[in-house]
């Protein structure tokens, strides 16, 4: 109902910008890599871990019913059928390096909390470094500071800049990077931002025409695809099927489609 909307909402958006004044007071001058997870390239450092916790303690406070799904620390129950999936820092290569691009990614979801069966409610992508705040609730349309966005209509994909990101395993990054080599040649240019988040509100705004990745996690994706959607992105998976960790293709609807196709020819979700 439009309550519950207004106050999820809210809640994203709270969180989310509270973390991004946290990460913006404590990033010290050399961050430390606080451990590894999938592989040597996937690291976490303090901060993730620390705006992690404070995520799960405002909710904890704000919303008591509701589950918990979060990069650093893996799910926690909830009776209510919301599911909050929170990415503390994505873009957590971009942080350490001191590059600008990462961001919080806050979003609500009711369903089983994965690409495949959520719906998002409500989303909020913050980006602490220049203060950006892309807003999302479903149906309510898809903002940028305060002011409405809309996804850009390139002529063609010859015309469009792409964004893409890599996964942290070799062997995904060996056909990863035989799609760009697919894809390059046929678009105005290609855009690794680093933060998946950020990609997708890029669309949503105007600052990409499309954007493609295979292998991304539920929170990587939840907040965003709902601000690319609601500013009138197309977001999908290829053949047919839904975003998600198999690939995610998100842009204007008719390019959409035609980068999607160009992706399913080249077997671009499979790993080969
Ligand atoms: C990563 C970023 C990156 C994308 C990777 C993600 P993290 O998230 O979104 O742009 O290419 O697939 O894992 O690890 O910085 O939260």
């Amino acid at each position: 109902d439009d309550a519950l909307l207004d106050e999820l909402i809210e809640v994203a958006r709270t969180i989310a910008v509270e973390s991004g004044a946290m990460i913006r007071a404590g990033r010290p001058a050399d961050v430390e890599v606080a451990g590894t997870k999938s592989t040597a390239q996937d690291i976490v450092t303090a901060m993730d871990l620390a705006v992690e916790a404070h995520l799960r303690a405002r909710l904890a406070e704000l919303r008591p019913d509701d589950a918990v799904l979060g990069e650093e620390g893996g799910s926690t129950g909830g009776t209510s059928g919301v599911t909050w999936v929170v990415d503390p820092i994505d873009g957590t290569v971009n942080y350490l390096y001191g590059l600008p691009s990462y961001s919080v990614s806050v979003a609500a979801v009711v369903g089983p909390p994965d690409p495949s069966t959520w719906t998002v409610l409500a989303g909020c992508v913050h980006a602490p470094v220049d203060g950006r705040t892309f807003v999302a609730g479903r149906g309510r349309g898809a903002t940028l500071d305060g002011v409405p966005i809309r996804v850009r209509e390139a002529p063609s994909l010859r015309d469009s800049l792409v964004g893409t990101g890599f996964g942290y395993r070799e062997e995904r990054r060996r056909s990863q990077g035989r799609i760009v080599a697919v894809v390059l040649p046929q678009v105005r240019d290609i855009r690794r931002i680093g933060s998946a988040a950020l990609d997708l509100c890029a669309v949503a705004s105007g600052g990409l025409d499309l954007y493609y990745e295979r292998g991304l996690s539920p929170w990587d994706l939840a907040a965003g695809e709902l601000v690319a959607r609601e500013a009138g992105a197309q977001v999908s998976g290829l053949r047919g099927r839904p975003a998600g960790t198999e690939m995610t293709v998100a842009g204007h609807p008719v390019l959409q489609a035609e980068l999607a196709a160009l992706l399913a020819e080249n077997d671009a979700d499979t790993d080969i």
